[in-house]
């Protein structure tokens, strides 16, 4: 069977991903399905694999470095990518290892699944805390990943609930006011550091993901007081200017090089405020920013135009961060067990990627 493409039904009016079918992601790809593949990537943004019953780690790992998107010589799989603390791994899950690409993630409990033993998995962050983002862009200056993939493999069927949801962000483009696109065109995000364990007063350090957002997740009212419990109520915390030093900066909108498309590329979460990318002076301040970036995405997220996958065992999805926003949902909403795999891999670590 030919590989061929296909509109997602679910959102097949409000967004441009593709399921991708008549392809076994366990059996070696030619050439010309690696061609094609990255075709689809570049043209949809997303592409779904269903029934990929037989996937392994080394095939995920394969997958994500058949583009020639990846960094060769990258060895430390950390995630924050640039974190200067090693205690920041993966929030909540861990790394296999014999292959530290792969972090596994969910809420069971692991008795022995590729030489993880006795661990328990936690789901964090999701919907109310984080919410939307591109994989690598508030912790890391260069090297962001331009791939992500997530499988759900067979035997680990979720009852309810931890879906992940995606929207474009060259569609968000369109979606938004144009005088606010105009406007995001001439600024440069400035993120807090992340994690920022050095900050010398504690009570003013921010965990890396605590963000407590609103509006569908575009607009941050807070820092939670447990980023696993909702209810939980928001820190006292201001977040000041001092918060920014040490952190990633690029533009808020990105064009991609291959394709000319310009992309909403941007964590409203983790923004302090945004510079003027001509002069480098604050253009917008910390209450601005919030307001001009929850005004720009709102369009693209709430629930008729996301995109929200459902996970079924055999899912493989892979998504470019520089044409997609993602976002987890809130894990008190999953019923049942949970176990997913996720990989992204760095890019060669240029120059900082803030150029439109
Ligand atoms: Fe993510």
């Amino acid at each position: 069977m030919a590989l061929t493409f296909k509109p997602i039904a679910s959102c097949r009016d409000s967004q441009p991903f593709a399921e991708c079918c008549g392809i076994d992601l366990s059996t070696e790809l030619s050439s010309e399905d690696i061609n094609t593949l990255k075709v689809g990537l570049l043209k949809h943004g997303l592409l779904l694999f269903r029934e990929q019953s037989a996937l392994t780690p080394k095939q995920e790992v394969a997958f994500n470095e058949a583009f020639g998107w990846h960094d060769p010589h990258q060895n430390e799989f950390l995630f924050g990518f640039g974190a200067p603390s090693t205690e920041h791994r993966v929030s909540g899950g861990a790394q296999m290892p014999a292959f530290p690409q792969v972090s596994v993630l969910g809420n069971v409990m692991l008795e022995d699944y590729y030489g993880l033993q006795n661990l328990q998995l936690s789901p964090v962050l999701g919907f109310t805390f984080s919410a939307w983002h591109a994989d690598g862009l508030h912790d890391m200056h260069a090297g962001m990943p331009e791939l992500t993939t997530m499988y759900n493999p067979v035997g680990w069927q979720t009852d309810s609930g931890g879906e992940t949801y995606f929207t474009s962000g060259v569609m968000a483009m369109e979606r938004m006011d144009p005088d606010i696109a105009d406007e995001l065109r001439c600024c440069v995000a400035v993120y807090m550091r992340s994690p920022n364990d050095e900050f010398p007063d504690e009570s003013r350090r921010i965990d890396s993901g605590p963000s407590y957002m609103v509006d569908d997740g575009t607009r941050r009212i807070g820092f939670g007081l447990n980023p696993q419990d909702a209810s939980a109520g928001l820190r006292e915390f201001q977040l000041t200017h001092e918060h920014a030093v040490g952190g990633g900066q690029h533009r808020c909108v990105r064009r991609h090089p291959v394709t000319g498309q310009e992309s909403l590329y941007v964590t409203p979460g983790k923004v302090v405020y945004l510079l003027d990318a001509k002069s480098g002076d604050i253009r917008h301040d910390i209450e601005q920013t919030v307001d001009i970036l929850s005004q720009a995405l709102l369009p693209s997220v709430t629930s008729d135009v996301r995109y929200e996958h459902q996970w079924r065992e055999g899912d493989f999805v892979a998504w470019l961060n520089t044409l997609v926003l993602h976002s987890a949902s809130d894990p008190a909403g999953i019923g049942g067990k949970r176990l997913m795999h996720r990989v992204r891999l760095s890019t060669p670590k240029r120059a900082p990627a803030s150029s439109v």
